[in-house]
């Protein structure tokens, strides 16, 4: 049996990764310039990592200097460092020599090299006890190791692109002064360049607020869906490749899928597998492969639902069916809504756990996952008497036209 054209875990690259020229030209670019300072921010899978790793594949590749640091998993500023040096000596070390030593010896801080196997490298990592020490000291060894990457640029005669993915996680060390100190550091490095990348655009848009860290330090790249109509015909041209005519199913794909890369490629990657024996995919085959992405994830989204408030749980179903207007009459008391500051409340704090995004303008709001759409669709709202198909959408509202009519209760409803 062919493999299956599409790639869900990790990074994708080769012959599994599709457009973003536009993308990769700005951040390439941005990583050239000495002394710039770019912004990546977007929704949850995207492909933001992706096209920032390829980016800096392309800038070594084309004999340029540049690396990433994962900022998600740090549990400390100093792994914040830890991150940044190892970043830097795996990647600026195929090229320089020692490099992992001369990082260590321009640091005040206690720095171990370890031997990696894999790469046959030094890899740099600070010191234990600086996890435990205070905020301020980890926070002028973080600005030390930023110190020396800039150094290291300056005596090599080179730029050097640092992409800090996930940045605005350095606020959970230390809230806004964080992002000052932060801002405090980059400023000062003429050899350095930063792509500061990000994928809670909610709280990234706060700080490059007026008054805020960030405001007027960065160009910005909005980091937005691929353009649904190559998407689709990318998606049907990898299933022909290995074997699966198609029909309608890329369209349909795009249609359910929503606007997040990774939520499209694994309904197209579950569409292969359903398909792959007959060798034909129609439109329908896209419906049960998202069908299919909901079941999988039953067990965690009935934990997930089990931790909500009744209220909470009556606002989403809310948002499955009728989209916007929480707060109108007619929904409110079909949904058992309380006050409409109650529904903000319970709003708010499914944007903070991630469950719900805010839209970039107007109030809207969707819900993170389609597959949690699709959840509350098909299993939470037979509590309350409505059947509908696990891909339901609510249909798209165009400015100044008349909000479509909601779904009238299953005996109703004609589905
Ligand atoms: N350019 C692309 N072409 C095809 N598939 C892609 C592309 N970019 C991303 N994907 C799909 O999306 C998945 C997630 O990509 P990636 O981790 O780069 O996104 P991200 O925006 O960094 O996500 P997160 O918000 O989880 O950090 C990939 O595993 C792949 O399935
Ligand atoms: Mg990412």
């Amino acid at each position: 049996m062919a493999e299956n054209p599409f790639r869900i875990h990790g990074l994708v690259a080769g012959e599994f990764f599709t457009d973003r020229v536009a993308e990769l030209t700005r951040i390439r670019d941005a990583l050239r310039r000495p002394a710039s300072k770019l912004l990546v921010y977007g929704y949850r899978r995207m492909g933001k990592s992706s096209a920032l790793a390829l980016a800096v594949d392309q800038v070594n590749r084309q004999r340029g200097h540049a690396f990433v640091a994962d900022l998600s998993t740090a549990s400390t500023v100093a792994d914040v460092s830890t991150r940044i040096l190892q970043g830097a000596a795996a990647a600026l070390g195929k090229r320089w020599k020692n490099v992992a030593a001369d990082l260590a010896s321009r640091l005040q801080a206690t720095v171990s090299l370890t031997h990696d196997r894999a790469s046959g490298l030094l890899l740099p990592s600070i010191s234990l006890q600086l996890r435990r020490a205070h905020l301020a000291d980890q926070r002028a060894t973080l600005g030390s190791v930023l110190d020396a990457v800039n150094d290291l640029a300056r005596d090599r005669g080179a730029t050097i692109g640092l992409v800090l993915d996930e940045f605005q996680d350095i606020a959970r060390f230390g809230g806004e002064d964080a992002e000052w100190h932060l801002r405090g550091i980059i400023q000062r490095h003429d050899h350095v360049s930063y792509v500061l990348a990000g994928s809670k655009p909610h709280l990234i848009r706060r700080m490059i607020e007026p008054g805020r860290a960030f405001y007027d330090m960065l160009d910005v790249l909005y980091f937005g869906p691929i353009d649904p109509g190559y998407f689709a015909s990318w998606i049907e041209q990898r299933m022909r490749g290995a074997g699966v005519t198609c029909e309608g199913v890329g369209a349909r794909i795009m249609e359910i899928a929503g606007p997040r890369t990774r939520d499209i490629t694994q309904v197209a990657r579950t569409c292969f597998d359903r398909t792959t024996a007959a060798g034909k995919a129609v439109a329908g085959d896209a419906d049960l492969a998202f069908a299919d992405g909901v079941a999988e994830r039953d067990d965690a989204f009935a934990d997930f639902w089990q931790q909500l408030t009744p209220h909470q749980q009556n606002v989403l179903r809310a948002l499955a069916v009728a989209g916007e207007g929480l707060t109108a009459a007619e929904t409110s008391g079909r949904f058992g809504l309380a006050s409409s500051s109650a529904v903000s409340q319970a709003l708010a704090a499914l944007v903070d756990a991630g469950r719900l995004v805010r839209e970039e303008r107007g109030a809207r709001y969707e819900f993170d996952s389609p597959f949690l759409r699709g959840w509350v669709v098909s299993r939470a709202l037979l509590d309350i008497g409505i059947a509908l198909p696990v891909t339901y959408r609510v249909p798209a509202v165009s400015a100044g036209a008349p909000a479509a009519a909601l779904p009238r209760r299953a005996t109703e409803a004609s589905v």
